[in-house]
């Protein structure tokens, strides 16, 4: 739930510091990318030097940085990350939090902020009990700030023990984890999606492809996972990024697609948006092969599996709701529903990739989209909109369809 992830780390200033360095290197360890921010007192205790190492980032530390205040820095850092999570938390940090003082970068960051933050507090024990404080922390829960720990345990002045130690990284690592874990319409579904197209080795340096941008598979599987479902894109050769908070396999071939669809089930829904290869090359050559001579070798095809006929004819693991895209260049409702009844699928997305379609950079590798949503009952016309319109169209359909998640008493 980390990966991609942006955290903010608000360091305070209390011994505890030093873990806040393990912290940083926990937190990229899982993917996630930390960006730091000192205190003045955070500073006595580590270096914005180490912390730099380890975030890999500049460490921010003044509100008044001519460089990173040009561009109004402290709005820009908060509103970059998806959790700020303060730690130590120590009890001034806690007390100017909860009156929403804002006379320094890490006040002013959190004040300036719609995220949501993570505290872990870190103070001797007498501070923590003590009635003010506890008045503070007891105003941040119920504005929405979360806590881990603090723990109980020997502190660093000796002789002295109670609640007052920082929790441990893993742990700060396992409540940004929770917390990090979308909420939304699907929440608690695993929708598996397919995405961009299939390469069909030749022999090792050529292959057999075609115009797909992945575009909107990548659209599905990022609205979907922004619903708050659990994704798996299975995903061909493409040069998109990952999308946030989706699990990716990269694959090549039709046959790697059709086994890696199969390994990520059982899901809820499956949405099937690669263009998969109809053909590969009956016998790929293990070695380059070689232009000798006059012959031109001939290249004989063999068919690949239908990934989406696959699925949707499977009789124990078929998902609840199975969607197949179709793109035509003619007749396009009247194939698309042949083709959702042949495939044994619940819907079909179809659209029209002729040149006649007038789709600014074609439909293929383009930015938008206007599709034919086909059920069993009816033909829909969604009109030309972004691939992310599109994706998240389609997505509240799921969503509809589904309904809230039962839960099991
Ligand atoms: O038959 P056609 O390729 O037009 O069907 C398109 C739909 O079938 C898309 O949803 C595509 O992802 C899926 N498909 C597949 N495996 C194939 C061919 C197509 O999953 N081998």
């Amino acid at each position: 739930m980390l990966a991609q992830k942006r955290i903010l780390l608000i360091i305070g200033g209390g011994i505890a510091a030093y873990k806040s360095l393990d912290l940083i290197r926990r937190l990229s360890e899982r993917g996630a990318a930390v960006r730091v921010v000192m205190t003045e007192a955070a500073q006595h205790f580590v270096t914005p030097l180490a912390a730099g190492a380890l975030s890999h980032d500049r460490v921010f530390t003044d509100l008044f940085d001519r460089e990173a205040e040009h561009d109004i820095g402290h709005i820009r850092l908060s509103r970059e990350a998806d959790l700020i999570i303060v730690a130590p938390a120590t009890a001034d940090l806690l007390a100017k939090m909860a009156h929403g003082f804002a006379d320094d970068l890490a006040t002013c960051v959190l004040l300036a902020s719609d995220k949501k933050v993570l505290v872990a507090p870190a103070m001797n024990p007498q501070m923590w009990a003590h009635a003010a404080t506890r008045r503070n922390a007891a105003r941040l829960a119920a504005d929405g700030v979360a806590f881990v720990g603090p723990n109980a345990g020997a502190m660093a002045e000796r002789g002295e023990n109670g609640p007052g130690r920082m929790a441990e990284p893993l742990e700060i690592v396992a409540a940004a984890a929770r917390l990090l874990v979308p909420s939304g319409p699907l929440t608690g579904r695993h929708i598996l999606v397919t995405s961009g197209p299939t390469h069909e080795p030749i022999d090792p340096v050529r292959y057999i492809a075609n115009r797909s941008s992945g575009k909107q598979g990548h659209a599905i599987a990022a609205a979907a996972a922004r619903a708050g479902a659990q994704v798996t894109l299975v995903s061909g050769p493409v040069n998109l990024p990952d999308p946030i908070g989706v699990e990716v396999r990269h694959v090549e071939s039709a046959r790697d697609m059709l086994a890696a669809v199969e390994a990520a089930l059982p899901a809820d829904a499956a949405v099937f948006a690669a263009a998969v290869a109809d053909w590969r090359a009956a016998s790929a050559a293990g070695e380059k092969m070689k232009k000798d001579g006059n012959a031109i070798p001939p290249l004989a095809l063999a068919e690949n599996p239908d990934i989406l006929a696959t699925v949707s004819h499977l009789s124990n693991r078929r998902p609840r709701l199975v969607v197949g895209f179709a793109a035509e260049t003619e007749n396009v409702i009247a194939y698309a529903q042949a083709k959702r009844a042949r495939k044994g699928c619940d819907w079909i997305v179809a659209n029209d990739v002729s040149q006649r379609s007038g789709i600014p950079g074609g439909v293929m590798g383009g930015d938008s989209n206007a599709v034919h949503f086909i059920t069993a009952e009816a033909v829909e016309h969604w009109p030309e909109a972004s691939k992310t319109e599109v994706a998240e169209r389609l997505v509240a359909r799921i969503a509809a369809t589904f309904g809230p998640l039962e839960t099991v008493s």
